[in-house]
């Protein structure tokens, strides 16, 4: 019997040696990528989803919290901080656990998603609300970071996008070669840029020229921001970033340079996509493929389906796209209906001419 043994025992030789001596592991990754024929069928394309909600505490950031609390762990780090709109806290706090160090999130004032805070909360974290959005949180943790005994496991911490860009290698491996076209929701714009680094050491090139290639080319990336909060696109910061995808809310990426060369070096694009795209994308997810995301994560498909429509996915391309977090971190969402009202379950006696009759088998 074989388990899945995380992110950097399967991949230690394509890892720093710094990551792989302690590794602290929930045992990440390994998630599943999941053909979509509902998708294909509405773009004409081949498109499969890699499930990243599948991961221990529920996002992609336990890919980069392994190699990081590790590193941190390695160098006998007795504190870590973050900046969060919630997932990074969520992960944060749980590898901090698994090392025994305290962990210290700060988070943008009442924009963070129940389940996100109930996981750092429960996993021991100090949590401060910061009267303020996630971009302030970062300047003042990376301050903090600067200033005192404790490191900063934001994605800017280069350990974080080694263990993230994995997730490109499991989708190589699963396809037998790179895909066409990979998709994915830009926020902090630490994923792409990971995502960007695996594909291409996959392919021969930078890290892993030693390793010789696995696949035989790298895809083109596209990115989508959400429209309130979408810098990269706008090519300014925002100030006052705004989405129902808190996740993403975000105004002025720390890895802003490294997510255009992303783009600019695979041929790709950066867009956005309305909150209104994104809920129907969710619906999507949810109601024809299966699988259960929060609104963030379903930016990349809303942006797809998008371009669909305007006539700009090419017929038969290969296309993997994250979805990055668990639908369970933010519920709520699947509750409104289109129009904006709420669902609410119909209530029946307890008797099965009631109950069949409520299901329209009478
Ligand atoms: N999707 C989800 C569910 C996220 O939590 C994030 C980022 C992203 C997409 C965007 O990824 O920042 O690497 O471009 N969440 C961070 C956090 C900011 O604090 O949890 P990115």
């Amino acid at each position: 019997a074989h388990q899945w043994r995380g992110v950097i025992a399967e991949y230690a030789d394509r890892l720093p040696e710094h990551l792989t001596t302690h590794p602290v592991t929930l045992f990440e990754g390994g998630t599943p990528l999941i053909a979509a024929p509902a998708l294909s069928e509405r773009t004409g394309a081949d498109v499969h989803v890699k499930f990243e909600g599948m991961n221990p505490t529920g996002s992609f950031k336990d890919r980069g919290m392994t190699t990081a609390i590790s590193a941190a762990a390695a160098r006998g780090a007795k504190a870590v901080v973050c900046a969060s709109t919630g997932n990074t806290s969520a992960s944060a706090a749980a590898y901090a656990t698994r090392a025994g160090m305290v962990c210290a999130v700060l988070v943008p004032d009442g924009k963070i998603a129940m389940g996100k805070l109930s996981q750092a909360i429960a996993h021991g974290a100090t949590l401060l609300q910061v009267d303020g959005n996630f971009d302030d949180c970062l300047i003042a943790a990376r301050k903090l970071a600067e200033a005192y005994p404790v490191e900063l496991v934001n994605s800017v911490n280069p350990d974080r996008i080694q263990g993230q860009k994995t997730a490109s290698f499991e989708i190589v491996d699963a396809l037998g070669d790179a895909p066409d076209i990979h998709v994915l929701p830009v926020g902090n714009a630490g994923n792409i840029t990971a995502y960007w680094k695996g594909f291409r050491e996959y392919a021969g090139l930078d890290d892993g020229a030693a390793h010789g290639a696995v696949a035989t080319h790298t895809p083109v990336m596209w990115g989508f921001q959400a429209a309130g909060a979408a810098p990269i696109v706008l090519g300014h910061p925002v100030t006052e970033p705004e989405t129902i995808a808190t996740a993403i809310r975000i105004g002025n990426p720390a890895s802003w340079k490294q997510a255009e060369e992303a783009r600019d070096v695979s041929g790709g694009l950066i867009e956005s996509v309305t909150d209104d795209q994104i809920l129907r994308a969710h619906r999507i997810l949810s109601a024809e493929v299966g699988v259960f995301v929060e609104p963030a994560s379903a930016a990349g498909v809303a942006g797809l389906l998008r371009l669909s429509d305007e006539g700009r996915v090419p017929a038969g391309a290969r296309i993997t796209i994250t979805v990055t977090g668990h639908g369970l971190k933010d519920p709520q969402w699947a509750l409104r209906r289109a129009d904006g009202g709420e669902v609410t379950p119909v209530r029946v006696p307890a008797d099965v001419v009631s109950i069949a009759d409520a299901l329209g088998l009478g």
